[in-house]
């Protein structure tokens, strides 16, 4: 016997084109390349903004006024410190720990030491939403140390959040141009609509579960490497290619093979992607600064190659993963690393989400669609050959 009364439904593969919330805090015009955080574009911030003021953004819905900025700045800067007995034991864990996996974990253990884990007020869920955010570059910076065998660097209240994260990474303060970078690569990874990590953290907020609970939900889908996971290995790629009169052949092998140009294509841009035609922009002045230029010029190839491939037929363009690789290796960071400076980021718009899905909250139940056999005669181990 088999489902004889399958319902008339049509089962949306990878949820594509389904809505599940509105929102207020982003806008993507895919057809048009273009992003807008609470209606500003991403251009206009990316210039003028800072990523602290893009979290105030994203959690109160508008541009702070001067002096509450300053003491929200303040409050999350005090929150940047994590415990000795958190950092003793990441001491344990095996050096070859993925930096995602550690982040996880570490911020598993922070919601451990929240005396308002449980208290579900909106005040109480940003104050948690701002200690995830303070915290979770220092635990990011403090793995990278401890598995490199050095001393872990206290949090500076002289430096802002992109500056601190450097500085606590590698030991000594950044200039003025690689800390204005790491910012805007901060604001343009802080929020994207409801893309898979932003779904997996607001289902587990729609429990009502803890906030913590739905960030660490968000970086397990965002490890995967067609999510967040693209940017380390679309410059593994890069660097493998080696040089740039290489790369046309292998984009075409691997075209040839079927196989995904890590850092191109997008479910909702069908143009390019704006943050990834900032990040190309100051790719190319680090990677000159910083004695890459080859790296940048294996990326301008592949591109090129990609885009002459599959721009007109299949809308494939490079996205935010594609240049971010190069920016951040030229700021000293590890490629491994990468994914979890896009966490960084995006605490801010998955605590977003689900601040406001909380306004008027429904569990996140969708259905699966049975299509197998009914009534099937149960057959003990033993007799089952
Ligand atoms: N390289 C080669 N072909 C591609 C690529 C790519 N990077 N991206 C899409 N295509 C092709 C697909 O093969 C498919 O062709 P087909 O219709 O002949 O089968 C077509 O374009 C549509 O692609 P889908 O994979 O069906 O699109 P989907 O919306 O499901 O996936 C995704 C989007 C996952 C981003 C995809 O483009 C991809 O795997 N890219 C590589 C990984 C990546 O860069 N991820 C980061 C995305 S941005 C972010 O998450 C922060």
């Amino acid at each position: 016997m088999s489902v004889t009364d399958l319902p008339k439904v049509e089962v949306k593969k990878g949820l594509d084109e389904v809505y599940v919330k509105e929102t207020l805090l982003s806008y993507i015009d895919g057809a048009n390349g273009k992003l807008y955080y609470h209606g500003y574009s991403i251009e206009d911030l990316a210039k003028h903004s800072t990523f602290e003021e893009i979290a105030f953004l994203m959690w109160y819905g508008r541009l702070p006024k001067k002096v509450e900025f300053e003491k929200f700045v303040n409050l999350l800067k005090s929150y940047r410190w994590i415990s000795k007995d958190l950092v003793e034991y990441m001491k344990t864990l095996p050096k070859n720990a993925h930096p995602m996996d550690v982040l996880k974990l570490g911020i598993a253990a922070v919601a451990l030491e929240d005396p308002e884990l449980e208290d579900m007020s909106r005040e109480a869920n940003i104050r948690k939403a701002m200690r995830i955010l303070a915290k979770a570059p220092t635990i990011v910076a403090a793995w990278h140390r401890i598995r490199n065998n050095l001393e872990t660097i206290e949090p500076s209240m002289d430096l802002n959040h992109a500056a601190n994260f450097l500085y606590m990474l590698k030991g000594e303060k950044p200039d003025e141009f690689s800390a204005r970078i790491m910012d805007v690569a901060l604001i343009l990874h802080a929020e994207h609509g409801m893309n898979a990590s932003a779904f997996a953290a607001l289902v587990t907020g729609s429990t009502l579960s803890d906030i913590y609970s739905a960030v660490v939900a968000g970086i397990s889908a965002l490890k995967g490497p067609l999510h967040g996971g693209a940017n380390e290995r679309a410059l593994k790629m890069i660097m493998e290619i080696g040089s740039p009169d290489k790369a046309e052949e292998y984009v075409l092998k691997k075209l040839a093979r079927k196989e995904k140009i890590m850092g191109f294509g997008h479910r909702v841009y069908k143009a390019y992607d704006p943050r990834a035609r900032i990040l190309k922009e100051y790719a190319k002045q680090l990677s000159e600064m910083k004695g890459y230029e080859q790296l940048y010029k294996i990326a301008e190839k592949v591109e090129e190659v990609v885009i002459r491939e599959l721009g007109a037929t299949k809308k494939v363009f490079p996205n935010v993963d594609f240049f971010s690789g190069i920016v951040y290796y030229s700021l000293g960071i590890p490629p491994d690393l990468f994914t979890s400076v896009f966490a960084i980021s995006r605490i801010v718009g998955w605590t977003a989400h689900v601040l406001e899905y909380w306004t008027s909250n429904r569990i996140i139940r969708p259905r699966a669609l049975y299509v197998g056999e009914l009534g099937k005669k149960y057959v003990p181990i033993d007799a089952r050959g």
